[in-house]
């Protein structure tokens, strides 16, 4: 219902629209009232008010996009990819540069393209980290390197940014059933079920919920950090699983 939202007002640009915690978090803000503008490749699946392609790994299409989208108050980088489960030796060059433009350079391009061209204050950045960037677990080592740099980038970006009013926060999350493990395991759907077969993983939405947290704070209050597991999760790579 217009006029009785927290973000009413307020436009909100989010990468990674069309699935998971980024197709999540923008159909939340928009029933707090914002205008949200959605970006991904797919754009056919990103249903939010205005919907753009986008392909973070790519600048032009991310001047396009910041220059599509214009005047902002929040950024939530909801664009990310994991790429297989092995082994650090047997990584690619390919996998490496396409987890490391996707989840790092893409991330860090649309935020300056951001600060730079449209955002407004007071403005908030969410970035998707992950308990990855926090832990390393066994044979994700290219993953949890690219979330280690997304937790750098935030630390370093707060830094930057005080002075302004301009929040950052970071929503490290561990299991998320999303089309995420799909993915990762290069469409397998039976392997990717298997990942959360036995446990109860954090949805979408759990993780959109806390994102809405952070972005209706009082405009003075930062969540700097937020960590999210399922109640069956404890680090990176414990847990707990049932039997069927
Ligand atoms: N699921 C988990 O367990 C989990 C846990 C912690 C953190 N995270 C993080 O949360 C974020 C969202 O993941 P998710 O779980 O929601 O996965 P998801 O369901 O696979 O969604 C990923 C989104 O990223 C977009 N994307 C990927 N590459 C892109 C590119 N080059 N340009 C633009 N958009 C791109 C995808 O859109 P298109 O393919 O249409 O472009 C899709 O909308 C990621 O950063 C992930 O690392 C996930």
């Amino acid at each position: 219902m217009p006029g009785v939202g927290k973000l009413d007002g307020k436009v909100a640009i989010v990468t990674g629209a069309s699935s998971g915690i980024g197709a999540a978090t923008a159909r939340m803000l928009a029933e707090e009232g914002a205008r949200v503008i959605g970006g991904a490749r797919r754009v056919d699946r990103v249903t939010t008010e205005v919907a753009l392609e986008l392909d973070v790994t790519d600048p032009a299409s991310c001047e396009a996009f910041v220059a599509a989208a214009g005047p902002c108050n929040i950024l939530v980088n909801g664009a990310g990819l994991g790429l297989g489960r092995d082994p650090f030796v047997e990584s690619t060059e390919e996998d490496e540069r396409r987890v490391f433009e996707t989840n790092v350079n893409g991330l860090v391009r649309m935020t300056r393209l951001v600060l730079q061209k449209s955002m407004q204050e007071p403005g908030h950045i969410v970035n998707l980290g992950s308990i990855a960037g926090r832990w390393a677990y066994p044979n994700g080592a290219t993953y949890v390197t690219s979330k280690f740099a997304v937790r750098g980038f935030t630390r370093a970006l707060r830094e930057d940014l005080l002075g302004q009013d301009i929040r950052v926060t970071t929503v490290d999350s561990g299991l998320v059933e999303t089309e995420f493990s799909v993915v990762r395991f290069r469409g397998d759907v039976e392997k990717a079920k298997s990942v959360y077969a036995g446990t109860r993983p954090l949805s979408a939405d759990d993780v959109a919920d806390a994102i809405m947290y952070a972005v209706t704070r009082p405009e003075h209050v930062v969540v700097d950090e937020m960590v999210l597991m399922s109640i069956d999760q404890s680090s990176g790579a414990r847990i707990h699983r049932r039997e069927s």
